[in-house]
């Protein structure tokens, strides 16, 4: 498994009525991520399917599609059918989390499982095996541009040493709050992919706050 930093720009911070130029911003990233919101699982409501299909049509970076939505099990696989290279549902939302992973597998795309700031790592252990990735939230999910919580990084040292130590294998995986100042914390304590929305979409040039981002992380992991 690849231990080069991944940076995944959120399109959560891009401008809504300029999409595919938004999407050509950020070329160079290594996945672009997709954030999904209900309205109910979080109290923010943004795009379903048929726009993360348009997106999916344009880009030429591997879709990270983030489903912070209520019932995973029935609306995950369409985005993986799609062509999602990584499909992620929270724990919270999942009444069958090994079910919906199996799902997303058999279309072929990596299935992730995200936890929340206060949901413990050990609440997800046990189905862990079963999934791809693991994103770790450091923001409270529902809107771009809120400050990092630094209190998450004893679950990815976690994670971390149980990845490196083979009981687990997993790409782990930072959403919230990344930016300059706190992506040098994260990747020390061991994270894989870091989701930056604001301090690429707010960056004047998104390219080289990609490039600068990747550095840092690159530099920080020694
Ligand atoms: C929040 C989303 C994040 C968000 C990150 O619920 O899951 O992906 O876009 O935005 P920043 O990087 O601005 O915190
Ligand atoms: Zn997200």
């Amino acid at each position: 498994m690849s231990r080069e930093p991944m940076i995944a720009p959120s399109l959560l911070s891009a401008d809504f009525a300029r999409l595919a130029d938004e999407v050509a911003r950020v070329a160079d990233a290594d996945w672009l991520h997709v954030d999904v919101m209900d309205g109910h699982f979080v109290p923010n409501l943004t795009l379903g399917l048929p726009v993360a299909k348009a997106i999916q049509a344009v880009s030429t970076v591997p879709l990270d599609c983030h489903l912070m939505i209520e019932d995973p099990e029935r609306w995950a696989p369409g985005y993986a059918e799609m062509g999602a290279r990584n499909v992620t549902v929270h724990a919270e939302a999942c009444t069958d989390p090994c079910g919906v992973a199996r799902d997303i597998r058999a279309a072929g795309s990596l299935a992730g499982l995200a936890i929340k700031p206060g949901t413990p790592l050990d609440d997800v252990l046990e189905v862990l095996p079963d999934f791809d990735t693991l994103l770790v939230m450091s923001v409270e999910p529902g809107f771009g541009g809120q400050s990092f919580i630094p209190d998450v990084l004893g679950k990815v040292r976690r994670a971390r040493e149980l990845v490196d130590t083979g009981h687990l294998q997993v790409l782990v995986e930072i959403d919230g709050g990344i930016n300059a100042d706190t992506i040098e914390q994260a990747a020390e304590a061991g994270v894989d992919v870091f989701v930056a929305g604001s301090a690429v979409y707010g960056a004047d040039d998104p390219a080289k706050a990609i490039a600068a981002l990747r550095a840092q992380a690159a530099a920080a992991r020694g």
